[in-house]
C-alpha cells in the first residue's frame, strides 16, 4: 500500500484503521470500539480496554520467546562503560523495583516523580511505575531545584526516584541536593525517596525518608503487571507553555501503546530485533517515546546514551555507537548534527566507522536547516529524514513513513500528515488558506490515539491553550504552509515558547524570574537565531528608578537567578539593559520586533507601536550585544 493508501483507509474509516492496528497489543480486555467522543471536544481512545503499558513493554518479549535478546544497552562514553540488558533481565529488574514500590504503597493511580540521568535505571523506574498503574512524571535533570518543587507541587507524587548525580562532561550534577531543596521548597512532601547511588558521588540519605535503590528492594516480592482501563493516565510530561507554569501534559495508556507501536514499523521502519537509537533524554518527550515506549513495546533493542554528539570524547562517537551497536534507525536533533558539523566539516570521522547497518536518519524537536540535511545526506549516504511533533501529540504529526513508502524528501519540510491527523493552516478568523501561504497550523479534531486527552488538573487550560482560538481544531502553537503536494512546512511558533538547541523552553517562564531581581521594574525576553543552537534567549531589563549600581553587575545576577531558577538547560547568558520596552499603544511588548532586529531581519513598523523611537534604542542595545550576528 502506498502512503496515499494508508492515509486515506484511515480518514474513510478511522476506528477500524485504529482498531486494526490496536491488534498488534497485547490487552487483557480488548477495547469494543476505538474512539469515545462523548465528552467532545474532549475525546478519549479504547476506553473500555483493559491493559498494562510494561506487559507489552517488556514480558510478553519474554513470553514470546525473545527473552535473551538485549532491550537496552548503556553507551556511557562519559563513564567509559557500555552494558547490556537483556528482556528477561529487564523483567526481572522491573518487577522486583515495582514489588518493592508496591510494598511501600504505590498502587494504581499514583504519582511518582523520576528524576534521573541516562542511566538503564531511570527506563526501569519508567517501567515499574506503569507495571502498577502508578503514573511517572519524569524531570529532565537540567532543570534547577525549583523547577522540580514546581512539578511536586503540581503532580503531588506518593514517591520521588532520583539518581545521586547525573554526569555532563566536566562536571558532576549534584541531583540530591536539588531533589533535597525541592522538597524543602515544595508544599507537598511524598512520602519517601529511591535514590540510586552512583559510584561517582555517593548522596547522602535522609533517614526515614530516603531508600537506596538496591536495599530498598531486598526480599520483596515481585509484582506482576495491574490491569488499567485504555484511558488510564501511564504518564504526566510537564512542558513550557506561555507562563512559568509548566504544563503538565497527560498521555493516556492504550493510545500510547497502539500508536507509538504503528510507528515504529511505519514511520521508523523497524521491527522485533532491530536495534532503534534515539539520542535524547529520558526526560524529553522523544526519551519517552523513543527511547524508552517505542522501541521496548515493538521489541528492538534501545540505546541509552549517556554522552554528547561532540566531546564526548569528539565528534565520531554518534558514529561510533552506530556501529559498534548496529543501529538500523537513528533519531536526533539537528542541534546535535550543528555541533558535529562544526567540528568535523568534512565528515572525516564518519569515515572511520562503518555504518552499513543503518537504514535511516530522523530528525525532530526543531526546524531542521537545510545545511544540515544536506551536510548529513552527503557524508552518511542514507535517507534523512525530518518530522514534526509535539510533547503533546507523543508521536509524529508529520513525516516521510519509511515503513510504508519513501516519499521524496522536500528540504525544508517534515513531509506529510501522518494517519490520524487531518492537518489545516488557518488565517486568523478560524479559516483555511490556500496552499502556499502562511498561517497557523491546526488540526482537525479528534486528534489521534496517544495525544493528549487533556492537562493534568487543568482542564480549562487545556481548553484556553489548544482548543478555543480554533473550535473544532486543535491548536499547534506552530506556524507554518502546506505546499500544493500536501508537504508541509513549519516555520515559527505562534507563543512565547522558544527551542533552544531542542529544548523546548519559556521565555514567559524567564521574564517571571527576572521580574523577580530587586531592581528590575520590567522586562522581555526573546529568541534571537543562533548558528549551534537554533535560538537563544535574550534578556532585555528595565531598571527601577534610583538603581544606580553598574549594570554590568545586575545582567550577572540576573544570568545567575534564572540559572539557579530554571537551570543550566535554560542556557540564559545574554542580557542588557535598557531605559524603555518597545510597546503598542494598548502595552502590548513588541517582541516579534525585537527578533527581527536581533536576528537583522527587515521589519514593517508595527501600526500600534507607541513610540518608534524606542526601537532604535533597542537596535543600539543589541549591537552591544553583537546582534545581528552577521
Ligand atoms: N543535566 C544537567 N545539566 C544539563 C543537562 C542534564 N541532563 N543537559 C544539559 N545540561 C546543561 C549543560 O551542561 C549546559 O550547562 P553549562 O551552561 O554549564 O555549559 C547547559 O545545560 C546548556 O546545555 P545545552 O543547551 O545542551 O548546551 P551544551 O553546550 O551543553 O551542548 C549540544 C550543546 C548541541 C551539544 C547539546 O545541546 C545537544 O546535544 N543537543 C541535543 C539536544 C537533544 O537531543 N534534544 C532533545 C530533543 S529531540
Ligand atoms: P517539544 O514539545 O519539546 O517536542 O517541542 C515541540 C515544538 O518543537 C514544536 O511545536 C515545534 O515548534 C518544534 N519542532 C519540533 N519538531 C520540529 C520539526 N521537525 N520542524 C520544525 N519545528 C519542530
Amino acid at each position: 500500500m502506498s502512503y496515499e493508501d494508508v492515509y486515506s483507509s484511515w480518514k474513510t474509516h478511522p476506528d477500524a484503521f485504529w482498531m486494526k492496528a490496536a491488534e498488534a497489543i497485547d490487552w487483557v480486555e480488548p477495547p469494543s470500539k476505538a474512539l469515545f467522543s462523548e465528552n467532545a471536544p474532549l475525546y478519549e481512545w479504547f476506553s473500555d480496554g483493559m491493559v498494562n503499558t510494561c506487559w507489552n513493554a517488556v514480558d510478553r518479549h519474554v513470553e514470546a520467546g525473545r527473552g535473551e535478546q538485549l532491550a537496552i544497552i548503556h553507551d556511557s562514553p562519559i563513564t567509559h562503560s557500555t552494558k547490556g540488558i537483556t528482556y528477561r533481565e529487564l523483567r526481572d529488574r522491573v518487577a522486583s523495583l515495582a514489588g518493592a514500590l508496591k510494598a511501600k504503597g504505590v498502587g494504581k493511580g499514583d504519582r511518582v516523580i523520576i528524576y534521573m540521568p541516562m542511566v538503564p535505571e531511570a527506563l526501569e523506574a519508567m517501567l515499574a511505575c506503569s507495571r502498577l498503574g502508578a503514573i511517572h512524571s519524569v524531570v529532565f535533570g537540567g532543570f534547577a531545584a525549583h523547577e522540580l518543587a514546581v512539578r511536586i507541587d503540581d503532580a503531588t507524587p506518593k514517591a520521588i526516584i532520583a539518581a545521586s548525580c547525573g554526569l555532563e562532561p566536566g562536571r558532576v550534577v549534584h541531583y540530591k541536593p536539588l531533589l533535597d531543596a525541592a522538597i524543602d521548597q515544595a508544599k507537598h512532601k511524598p512520602d519517601f525517596c529511591v535514590i540510586l547511588q552512583r559510584e561517582q558521588e555517593v548522596a547522602k540519605l535522609v533517614e526515614g525518608r530516603d531508600f537506596g535503590w538496591h536495599a530498598f528492594q531486598y526480599g520483596v516480592e515481585p509484582a506482576d503487571c495491574v490491569p488499567v482501563e485504555g484511558n488510564h493516565p501511564v504518564y504526566i510530561l510537564y512542558t513550557s507553555g506561555t507562563t512559568g507554569a509548566p504544563k503538565g501534559v497527560v498521555r493516556p495508556t492504550a493510545g500510547h501503546l497502539v500508536a507509538l507501536n504503528w510507528t515504529m514499523k511505519n514511520l521508523y521502519n523497524v521491527g522485533a530485533g532491530d536495534v532503534f537509537w534515539a539520542a535524547s533524554d529520558v526526560g524529553w518527550v522523544v526519551g519517552h517515546s523513543y527511547i524508552c515506549y517505542g522501541p521496548l513495546i515493538a521489541g528492538c533493542t534501545t540505546i541509552v546514551f549517556e554522552g554528547k554528539p561532540v566531546g564526548t570524547p569528539d565528534a565520531g562517537t554518534f558514529w561510533r555507537v552506530i556501529q559498534n551497536h548496529k543501529v538500523k534507525s537513528f533519531f536526533t536533533a539537528p542541534t546535535a548534527l550543528r555541533a558535529i558539523k562544526r567540528e568535523d566539516p568534512n565528515g572525516e570521522l564518519i569515515k572511520e566507522y562503518n555504518l552499513r547497518h543503518l537504514q535511516a536518519l530522523f530528525l525532530a524537536g526543531e526546524r531542521a536547516d537545510p545545511d544540515t540535511i544536506k551536510w548529513a545526506q552527503r557524508h552518511l549516504r542514507v535517507p534523512v529524514i525530518d518530522h514534526w511533533w509535539q510533547t503533546e501529540t507523543g508521536w509524529a504529526i508529520a513525516g516521510n513513513p519509511l515503513g510504508i513508502e519513501e516519499l521524496p524528501v522536500k528540504i525544508g519540510s517534515p513531509s506529510v500528515p501522518m494517519p490520524g491527523y487531518d492537518v489545516k493552516v488557518l488565517d486568523e478568523g478560524g479559516h483555511p488558506v490556500k496552499s502556499g501561504d502562511l498561517g497557523a497550523i491546526a488540526v482537525k479534531l479528534p486528534l489521534p490515539p496517544g495525544t493528549l486527552p487533556g492537562l493534568w488538573n487543568a482542564e480549562e487550560r487545556f481548553r484556553k491553550s489548544y482548543l478555543t482560538q480554533f473550535p473544532g481544531y486543535y491548536e499547534t502553537g506552530d506556524a507554518g504552509y502546506i505546499d500544493e503536494d500536501g508537504y508541509l512546512y513549519i516555520m515559527a511558533r505562534t507563543d512565547d515558547v522558544i527551542n533552544v538547541a531542542g529544548h523546548r523552553l519559556s521565555t514567559g517562564a524567564m521574564e517571571e524570574v527576572l521580574a523577580g531581581h530587586d531592581d528590575v521594574a520590567e522586562c522581555a525576553v526573546i529568541g534571537v537565531a543562533d548558528q549551534l543552537k537554533g535560538q537563544m534567549p535574550l534578556g532585555f531589563l528595565c531598571l527601577n528608578k534610583g538603581t544606580n549600581r553598574p549594570s554590568e553587575e545586575i545582567v550577572k545576577e540576573c544570568v545567575k537567578l534564572v540559572r539557579n531558577q530554571i537551570g543550566p538547560v535554560a542556557a540564559f547568558k545574554l542580557a542588557c539593559v535598557v531605559d524603555r520596552l518597545p510597546k503598542t499603544r494598548s502595552g502590548k511588548i513588541l517582541r516579534a520586533t525585537m527578533v527581527k532586529i536581533a536576528d537583522g531581519e527587515t521589519y514593517k513598523m508595527p501600526a500600534t507601536i507607541d513610540d518608534p523611537a524606542i526601537l532604535d534604542e533597542i537596535a543600539t542595545a543589541l549591537k552591544g550585544l553583537g546582534y545581528p550576528s552577521q
